[in-house]
């Protein structure tokens, strides 16, 4: 296990990314951890991240006592390499000259860090406004760049590296050649960590947490709430009582798939709840989104609740609730100009677990959503559940712009099936975050034979996004909109006419309320 110290930088996760997919097991720290809570991690080496402040600086961030004496190899990164230099008698100061982007490096010591480089000068990724501009005792230069003259160095015992460069970006040339050198010939570890012995540890820690209780949790169809149930099954079967609430406010045969789907692998454990008429009636009339979201919300939990109660009858008292929280999550973002450390969670069952007395189960709080997808593939998860595109909880709702009816319902569903039907056939599927159909709350003139008609227009939605937060919308060559259009007029009745966003986030949202 490899402990990352986080300093604050933007690409901390990426350190983490490349480790674990150079098959070592690592985790982020802040960087102040207390010396005891990172021994109890039994780390094998410290990697010191980036961050935004100068070692220099009055406040500037330091580890905790006793850390930087750890008989540890360690790899300090930009601000992680001022930490480790400056301890031992080293000089950082500004350059004078701040280094945004791609610079040659020159490898003057192919062995360590860079084995293997024997004449390859890659070019690297800088980004900081500060430089090395004195090694301390006992250690030499293995790199230089036209603005860093010690751009990478190494003490001579081989047992401490810094890199001014980040060699966790794509767009460092061997970045990863350096990192994997760092970890196996630096530090001698092994390639070991896989998906199957995530799968099987944390199998063993639930089983610990969990003993013989009972858990429960709610089943969305979508990747994390459906791996973190594949999980529990996998660590302690039988003892599982797994939800799916059909909220009447589903795609296209969405129920039917996800029964199927997951009523096969969860077998027993698989319980659905079908409250459409409960959710559907209560939102009769109610136009403002937050308004519709809430009443949401509150069935929800109602309706989990009660599923609850009667999973009691059978299998005893539930003690657990497992929720399919991934790391980035919880990592603890401390502010590396203060003492706090605020750790963010999902409660997407609201206040249930206070409410019930139970405890967290979440098995994917060490994951990144790839690695959800590959835990899932391993623990034999229908691809279908995988690799679906998200799916917000209140559903259709939030894509009928105004008040929600049944044959409202119907149209978009049939719309919205339309749409995802040929982005697939035009195998775009996966190159899209997200796609959709939107109802509007307006009618428009349209032609059809020789009757002029006043019909309701759809929305399509489709956009290019890493996390959500910010979006693109999709470049479709014109055929698959073409395609999608006629058929949506053609098949969908009451529709006549289909427009296509071409909004951003921002200013725009991902849904339409
Ligand atoms: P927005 O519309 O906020 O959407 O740009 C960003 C992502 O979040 C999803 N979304 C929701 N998910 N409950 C959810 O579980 C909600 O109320 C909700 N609203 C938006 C949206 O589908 C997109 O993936």
């Amino acid at each position: 296990m490899i402990a990352i110290l986080d300093f604050g930088s933007q690409y901390t996760q990426l350190i983490a990314r490349r480790v674990r997919e150079a098959g070592v097991y690592c985790e982020i720290l802040p960087y102040n951890v207390e010396l005891e809570r990172l021994t109890a991690h039994e780390p094998e080496a410290l990697i010191l991240s980036g961050g935004p402040a100068s070692i220099y600086e009055e406040g500037a961030p330091h580890p905790q006592p006793g850390v930087l004496d750890l008989d540890l190899p360690m790899l300090g990164i930009c601000y992680g390499m001022g930490v480790l230099v400056t301890a031992e008698g080293g000089k950082v100061a500004s350059s004078g000259h701040r280094e945004y982007g791609p610079a040659p490096l020159t490898v003057t010591v192919s062995e360590g860090l860079f084995a293997g480089f024997n004449g390859d000068n890659p070019r690297v990724w800088m980004s900081h406004g500060d430089r090395l501009e004195s090694l301390p005792p006992g250690w030499s230069a293995i790199a230089t760049s036209k603005n860093s003259p010690l751009a990478a160095a190494q003490r001579d015992d081989g047992r401490r590296h810094v890199v001014q460069f980040h060699p966790e970006v794509v767009h460092t040339e061997r970045g990863s050649d350096v990192l994997s050198n760092f970890m196996f010939k630096v530090c001698g570890l092994k390639n070991d960590w896989s998906m199957e012995s995530f799968v099987d540890a944390t199998s063993r820690r639930i089983k610990e947490q969990v003993g013989d209780g009972h858990v429960i949790c709610g089943l969305s169809g979508g990747v994390d709430s459906t791996v973190t149930a594949a999980l529990l099954e996998r660590a302690v079967p039988g003892q599982l009582t797994c939800v799916f609430v059909n909220n009447g406010l589903l795609r296209k045969d969405e129920a039917d798939e996800v029964k199927g789907r997951l009523g096969d692998y969860f077998g027993a454990d698989f319980v659905y709840v079908d409250a459409s008429d409960r959710f559907l009636d209560a939102l009769a009339g109610v136009e403002d989104p937050e308004k519709k979201r809430k009443i949401i919300g509150g069935i929800f939990i109602d309706v989990f609740e009660d599923a609850a109660h009667d999973a009691q009858a059978r299998k005893g008292p539930v003690k657990f609730l497992a929720q399919g929280t991934l790391y980035p999550d919880v990592i603890e973002s401390v502010s590396v100009n203060g003492p706090s450390a605020t750790i963010k969670s999902h409660h997407n069952v609201g206040g249930l677990p206070e409410r019930m007395k139970l405890e967290l189960v979440e098995p994917l709080r060490e994951l990144f959503k790839d690695e959800v997808r590959e835990a899932g593939r391993v623990l034999g998860v229908p691809a279908d559940s995988l690799d679906r595109h998200p799916f917000p909880g209140p559903g259709l709702a939030v894509r009928i712009l105004g008040p929600v009816n049944r044959d409202d319902l119907a149209v978009l569903r049939d719309a919205d099936a339309i749409f995802i039907e040929e982005i697939r056939a035009a195998g775009l599927y996966d190159d899209i975050w997200q796609a959709f159909a939107v109802l509007l709350p307006i009618r428009t003139v349209g032609v059809q034979g020789d009757f002029r008609t006043y019909d309701k227009v759809i929305a399509l939605r489709a956009i290019t996004s890493e996390d959500g937060m910010t979006a693109d919308w999709f470049r479709f060559p014109p055929e698959v909109l073409a395609q999608s259009s006629a058929r949506i007029a053609n098949e969908v009745a009451g529709v006549s006419r289909v427009a296509y966003d071409i909004s951003s986030k921002p200013p725009a949202t991902v849904e339409w309320e």
